[in-house]
């Protein structure tokens, strides 16, 4: 008999056509979808055919796993959905960990992360000739984490983004080590119909944001990649 499966379905960055083919389908004819509600669009939840659908939100994983198994040893189709894609902040090696203590085979659909629905509301690349060859992706130090890397990063000049910081961005820009002028950008709710953008510098970044009334689910993007007119050189490829 085959071993019980439960799907791990990144559900895109918000806008609910940013799912991919397989994860849609999957969705569609999930038995159970239990999802991340804060950051997944209701309308994909609505659109799924499961006859159960729980939020995780304010789950902990010891409540959400024993779940999952039980509807997977029942032969149910179980799609677990994570915002984004669930290799970027998310807590999906601890549900794996779990589950395959308890004999369940997991499969993963990768999906489009906030880190790609922002670069293309900023219309920009996060790697560009004569910018930046380079992008580094990290967060804040806060309540869930000790301490971050953020000064010695922002010395390498390379293109960053920042997750799970909107509410500490005057903290991280006051670590930044690189040019006051070096662009800057907030994208809120990438994707989103009320998706907003804010650009500036490092130097007048915080300002600009506090009075666009941004203090969460966004992401913050520092480098030249930012605002590229004028800094970068055509691509080898194409010249
Ligand atoms: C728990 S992480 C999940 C990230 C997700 N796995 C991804 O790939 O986008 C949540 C953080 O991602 C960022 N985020 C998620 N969706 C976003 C969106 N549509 N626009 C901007 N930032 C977003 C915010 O920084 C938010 O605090």
């Amino acid at each position: 008999m085959a071993a019980p499966v439960v799907w791990f379905v990144g559900a895109g960055p918000g806008d609910p056509d940013l799912i991919t083919m397989k994860g849609n389908e999957l969705l569609v004819t999930a038995d159970l979808l239990i999802y991340a509600g804060s950051l997944v669009n209701p309308a994909l939840v609505e659109r799924s055919g499961a006859k159960e659908k729980l939020d995780s939100w304010g789950m902990s994983i010891e409540e959400m796993v024993p779940i999952m198994v039980d509807a997977a040893r029942a032969g149910k189709k179980v799609v677990r959905l994570h915002s984004g894609d669930p290799a970027l902040y998310g807590s999906m090696v601890e549900q794996i960990a779990e589950l395959e203590k308890h004999g369940v085979e997991v499969n993963i659909v990768p999906g489009v992360s906030s880190l790609f629905a922002a670069s293309a509301a900023l219309k920009t690349q996060y790697t560009l000739k004569g910018v930046s060859e380079t992008l580094i992706v990290t967060r804040p130090a806060g309540e869930t984490l000790e301490r971050d890397d953020i000064s010695r990063l922002s010395e390498l000049g390379a293109s960053m983004v920042f997750f799970l910081g909107t509410e500490r961005l005057e903290e991280i820009v006051g670590k930044l080590r690189c040019p006051p002028d070096t662009p800057a950008a907030v994208v809120h709710h990438a994707s989103w119909p009320d998706q907003r953008i804010v650009t500036g510098q490092v130097r007048d970044i915080v300002q600009k944001v506090k009075e666009a009334g941004i203090s969460k689910t966004a992401l913050i993007i520092v480098g030249g990649v930012v605002d590229p007119a004028g800094r970068y050189q055509r691509s080898v490829l194409y010249s």
